[in-house]
């Protein structure tokens, strides 16, 4: 996929959340000997050292790889997101970042606890991650978790549009509003947890469908995600289930589209 501001991104990445720093090096070689060139990690994962291992051990061009990270959430001045800049590219050993994320538009610590936005800590997050951009640090930034309100604030007062929005997507969670809206402005969706944390791979209604269609349930639910043009992000730290999720190669018809966007309405109706 082409970004908003020119910048080529694989549709389909590694996710590596929840994968220690000392496992994830060996994980990304195996992820680029079976074909992923995508990575996608944040700060307040405590791997990128791990991350950036794997990169440098393999024999791809740094530039055949795209890398994406994510400031710390608790960082919301224009300082601290310099030094951040400045460390994240150290842990990696690497010169510059493919894509930066502001990774919440709260400190994990206020979600879900407080009304505050953080709307001007945000905008001191990207004034800092622009200047990352015309450094040549980082090549492209965006957002993460941000809400409608959140994006048009940095929208309305940054200089370079977001050219991402990384939020949850799956059968079970469409934004569809938030997605939109994003779209309308050029701004692309990745859909983190593509897979439901796993949560929906045994479940029968997503597996009537897989058999359906001759594919597994991960496929299944990369396939919806890929077809409401998100970028997926599925984790995994195995090599047969990596290499599944590359090939999807079949596509699941509109009716079929519209039923499992309805999915998640089932609970309030029937039970599966
Ligand atoms: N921006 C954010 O705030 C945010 C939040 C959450 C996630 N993310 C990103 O999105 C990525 C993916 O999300 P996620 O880690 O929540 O979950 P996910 O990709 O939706 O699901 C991963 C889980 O599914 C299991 N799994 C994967 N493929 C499978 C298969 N073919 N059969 C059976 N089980 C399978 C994995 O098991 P194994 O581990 O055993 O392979 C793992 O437990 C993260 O790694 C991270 O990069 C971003």
């Amino acid at each position: 996929m082409t970004l908003n501001n020119g910048v080529e991104i694989p549709q389909i990445q590694l996710g590596t959340w929840l994968i220690n720093n000392d496992d994830v090096r060996k994980v990304v070689c195996q992820a680029i000997g079976v074909g992923y060139r995508s990575f996608d990690t944040a700060k307040d994962y405590g791997n990128e050292k791990g991350v950036g291992k794997g990169i440098w051990n393999s024999d791809i061009e740094r530039s055949d790889i795209f890398l994406t990270t994510k400031l710390p959430t608790a960082v919301k001045d224009y300082e601290g997101t310099k030094e951040a800049i400045d460390d994240a590219l150290d842990r990696f050993s690497l010169e510059y970042i493919d894509l930066l994320l502001i990774h919440s538009p709260q400190p994990w610590i206020e979600v879900n606890r407080t009304d505050d936005r953080h709307f001007e800590g945000n905008l001191e997050n990207w004034r800092a991650m622009e200047e990352a951009v015309k450094a040549g640090k980082v090549r492209a930034i965006g957002v993460s978790n941000f809400l409608q309100e959140d994006v048009a604030n940095i929208v309305d007062n940054g200089t370079i549009k977001p050219a991402v929005n990384q939020i949850e997507v799956h059968i079970d969670k469409v934004p569809m509003d938030l997605m939109n809206y994003c779209k309308s402005l050029g701004i692309q969706i990745e859909a983190y947890s593509p897979l439901a944390h796993g949560r929906l791979l045994k479940d029968p209604k997503i597996n009537e469908y897989a058999n359906k269609y001759n594919v597994s349930p991960a496929q299944l639910m990369l396939a919806f995600d890929l077809q409401l043009g998100c970028i997926v992000l599925p984790k995994s730290d195995n090599i047969a289930e990596m290499k599944e999720k590359l090939h999807i190669d079949f596509r699941i018809n509109d009716e079929d589209m519209e039923k499992l966007i309805k999915l998640k309405e089932r609970d309030q109706n029937v039970a599966v």
